[in-house]
């Protein structure tokens, strides 16, 4: 699972990096958050694309998902980029999917958004999951879940909610890698944030110059992303297929020279 990936630097790290990633680390299938693709803000049809073909198997998004006008009807054509699924009835897309590994395994994968400091009314994400999970598990039990969202007790209460009903809880959304990798102790991989993919000089993947100045002015001002080498933010897990159980998490950050 890889984290946010924003704008060209996280792009051209994805593209450089994931390739030799899925060959060394023996990689079954990848999933990247791109709600940040596109310029920062949101994925365009050509963002997403470009990460797919490097490599990325899935994408999940966030709060940003429909910035870019024109994914709304990729989005119904292109069930391998979620939205989150606690999005109200109505909205396009869907949540989840069940991918398909080289080797035949069925991986699900849901995309739910927290609902605390977060701009979009959502549906509740402990319910919506619930539901979800009941939905992936005529399926397969190895199932993934990116949970995109800002306050770290949220992450970890949908952590804790699902324990040994899924195989991974990912955190998404504040750009920040957490060290708390874990098992917790049903068998869910957990950790609050995998990080972000993008421009490392930066204030959150954004010109630190500009975020700076927002700060100290409060006045409205549209973020351009940062430039410069990224960092490439993640975490790796390991699944038993039989069970479903988590057996090993670990953080993965590469940085860019
Ligand atoms: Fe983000
Ligand atoms: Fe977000």
């Amino acid at each position: 699972m890889i984290g946010d990936v924003v704008g060209k630097p996280g792009r051209k790290a994805v593209a450089a990096l994931v390739p030799s990633l899925r060959e060394e680390l023996k990689l079954d299938l990848v999933i990247a958050n791109g709600e940040n693709a596109a310029a920062g803000r949101g994925l365009t049809p050509g963002t997403a694309q470009e990460l797919f073909d490097a490599g990325v198997d899935v994408l999940t998004s966030g709060n940003h998902i429909w910035d870019k006008k024109e994914i709304i009807d990729y989005i119904r054509d292109h069930p391998r980029l979620l939205r989150p699924a606690n999005y109200p009835d109505g909205a396009p897309g869907v949540g989840r999917l069940v991918a398909t590994t080289a080797s035949g395994e069925k991986v699900g994968i849901l995309h739910l958004m927290g609902r605390v400091y977060m701009p979009a009314a959502m549906d509740c994400p402990f319910r919506v999951g619930r539901r979800e999970i009941d939905k992936l598990r005529t399926e397969t039990h190895v199932i993934l879940i990116d949970m995109h969202g800002e306050a770290t007790s949220e992450k970890s209460a949908i952590g804790w909610h699902f324990d040994g009903e899924v195989s991974a809880v990912l955190g998404t959304h504040t750009h920040v890698q957490t060290a708390d990798e874990q098992i917790l102790p049903k068998g869910t991989a957990f950790i609050t944030d995998v990080g972000m993919t993008g421009p490392v000089a930066s204030v959150i993947g954004v010109k630190k110059e500009e975020a700076i100045t927002k700060f100290l002015t409060q006045m409205p001002k549209k973020f351009e992303t940062a430039t410069g080498p990224a960092i490439l933010c993640g975490a790796v897990v390991e699944v038993d297929g039989a069970t479903g159980r988590a057996t090993a998490i670990r953080r993965i950050r590469i940085q860019e020279t």
